[in-house]
């Protein structure tokens, strides 16, 4: 399980203290949400922040590029120090040299899908990503209500990852709070985003371990009771 705060949910007006929370906070990643007022109507902040704040965490930072061009940023974010960079599949046939560019630059590769996106439209790319992040809102704010219609997305993601014996992992960003955690994790996610739930609390390092337990506990009471779920218990894998 990987728990990765999103930085989006956090006090832009002292960004570095709040890094030192996430690095003290036990969680694996942090999540940097960039955003370029085109592909979603908001805007965050460009490889120069991430480049101030590389230094101050010895933790995964994952990029998740909400950006109508990509291709632009990929070398900027890996040289500011991102170790896997997330692109949309929305951006139809410029995904595969996305994925391969983003490979060259030495980094892990992830493909992010939007609520209104058939999960049909990720199966070509299975093979060639790291990290699979399913949107449970439409992207460009925090804060918002977790989509349950989207549940089935990752029931799917892990029918195929265990299929075709893939072991790329599992995201959901978005809405993330300590119940919906659990219901993502009984579909397959591994890992959660999770901005101004954590953020939100004074006690980071409480929250993200309330976060990992509530998902640990949704996969164990699922393999033990094994309900009439959408999947066969059992198959879930273990993270
Ligand atoms: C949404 C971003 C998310 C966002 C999640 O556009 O991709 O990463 O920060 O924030 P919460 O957890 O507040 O929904
Ligand atoms: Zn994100």
């Amino acid at each position: 399980m990987i728990i990765a705060p999103s930085v989006l949910g956090a006090n832009f007006g002292r960004l570095a203290r709040e890094v030192s929370r996430v690095n003290a906070s036990g969680a694996e990643w942090v999540h940097l949400d960039i955003m370029d007022g085109h592909f979603v109507p908001n805007i965050s902040f460009g490889p120069a922040v991430v480049q101030t704040l590389r230094p101050l965490s010895k933790l995964f930072f994952d990029a998740h590029l909400m950006c109508s061009k990509p291709e632009i940023l990929l070398e900027p974010f890996a040289r500011a120090g991102a170790n896997q960079i997330d692109i949309h599949v929305e951006l139809g046939e410029a995904v595969t040299p996305l994925l391969w560019k983003i490979r060259s630059l030495g980094c892990k590769a992830g493909l992010v899908i939007n609520p209104p996106t058939s999960i049909a439209l990720v199966a070509p790319y299975l093979e060639e990503i790291d990290f699979l992040l399913i949107m449970t809102v439409n992207p460009g704010f925090g804060g918002q209500s977790f989509i349950h219609e989207m549940l089935p997305k990752i029931q799917k993601a892990q029918a195929w990852r265990r299929e075709r014996g893939l072991d790329f992992k599992i995201g959901v960003d978005g809405g993330v709070d300590f119940k919906t955690v659990a219901e993502c994790a009984r579909a397959g996610a591994d890992t959660f985003i999770s901005g101004s739930t954590l953020f939100g609390r004074p006690n980071l390092n409480a929250a993200v371990r309330k976060m990992r337990k509530a998902a640990e506990a949704a996969v164990g009471q699922a393999g033990v009771a094994a309900p009439a779920g959408p999947e066969p218990a059992g198959a879930r894998k273990a993270n």
